[in-house]
């Protein structure tokens, strides 16, 4: 079958849209050499090729797109976090307008101690998944629990808030350097929120926990298990109220 380029967009918006392909999106893990960061969310949007799957020379248009076709956060809602990379002189690329996905791993520049899927760089690794740290993390999400109601399906607001201060407190108990630095005390609940409100089910009001998984296990956007990209943009006042959210909730650690 021969077919215009219109005609090729369009047959492949229409078969590849929910699968594991996705057009030319498909799901493919980094190749040696490619350049991946502590951000599974990032690093999603590089192994779907939203941004270049190399992970390298990344700039704001190339970033902007990416958050809006992959997740449809409004384009220029994240350009901040995009500035504070640039800010923070992170950049080895040569050029002050772009940044490779491993230069945000800087510790105590953006990055910081007690995230969810990572060690801290005080035992040598910080962007890396790490199995040890997330299994406890998903054990308190109840991740591998999926059976019983439909509710036992999700990540609420409550178990996700609960988790992430968990994961924190673990972290202080045993690194003797762990830093309490603004961007931890922000981003620790932050990063949180930025995951539910990507993988948001508004129908649900919480977040698959099979989208979680495909998340942070795989760095794979969930397509293979529902996710469709929303219909309303996403912006960082979402993100926001998503935290304001966080810190009504409980927690005893
Ligand atoms: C597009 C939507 C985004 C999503 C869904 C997302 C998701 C996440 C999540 C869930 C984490 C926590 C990982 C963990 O605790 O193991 C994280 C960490 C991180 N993100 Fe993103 N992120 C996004 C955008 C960004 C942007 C725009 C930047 C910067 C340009 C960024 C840079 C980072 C960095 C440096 C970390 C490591 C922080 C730490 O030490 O835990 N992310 N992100
Ligand atoms: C980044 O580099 C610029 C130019 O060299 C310098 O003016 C600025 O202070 C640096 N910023 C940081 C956070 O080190
Ligand atoms: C640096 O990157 C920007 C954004 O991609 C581009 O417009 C500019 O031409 C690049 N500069 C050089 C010297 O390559
Ligand atoms: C903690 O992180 C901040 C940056 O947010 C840095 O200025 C400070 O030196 C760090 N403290 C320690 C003890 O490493």
């Amino acid at each position: 079958m021969k077919m215009t380029l219109i005609e090729t967009v369009l047959f492949s918006l229409a078969t590849g849209s929910y699968g594991w392909a996705h057009g030319i999106h498909e799901f493919r893990p980094p190749l040696p050499g490619d350049s991946r960061s502590p951000c599974p969310g990032l690093n999603a949007l590089s192994n779907h090729g939203w941004l270049p799957r190399s992970g390298k020379d990344i700039d704001l248009p190339a970033f902007q797109s990416a958050i809006a076709g992959a997740y449809n956060y409004e384009p220029t809602s994240m350009d901040g976090f995009f500035q504070l990379a640039l800010n923070f002189n992170l950049s080895t690329t040569g050029n002050q307008s772009t940044f490779n996905l491993f230069d945000l791993a800087r510790h105590d520049e953006i990055e910081f101690d007690g995230s969810l899927s990572r060690n801290d760089i005080y035992f040598g690794d910080n962007v890396h998944f790490d199995h040890t740290i997330w299994a406890t993390v998903a054990k308190n999400l109840g991740l591998y629990d999926t059976l019983g109601s439909e509710m036992n399906q999700y990540v609420t607001v409550e178990s996700a808030a609960k988790a992430c201060a968990a994961r924190a407190a673990d972290a202080k108990r045993v690194n003797p350097s762990f830093n309490s630095s603004v961007m931890q005390v922000m981003g620790n609940p932050g990063t949180t929120a930025l995951y539910l409100v990507t993988l948001w089910d508004e129908n649900a009001g919480a977040a698959p926990k099979s989208w979680v998984r495909a998340l942070f296990e795989e760095e794979r956007i969930p397509y293979l298990e529902g996710y469709k990209v929303p219909k309303v943009p996403r912006t960082m006042d979402d993100v926001n109220k998503m935290t304001n959210r966080m810190s009504a909730v409980e927690v005893k650690v």
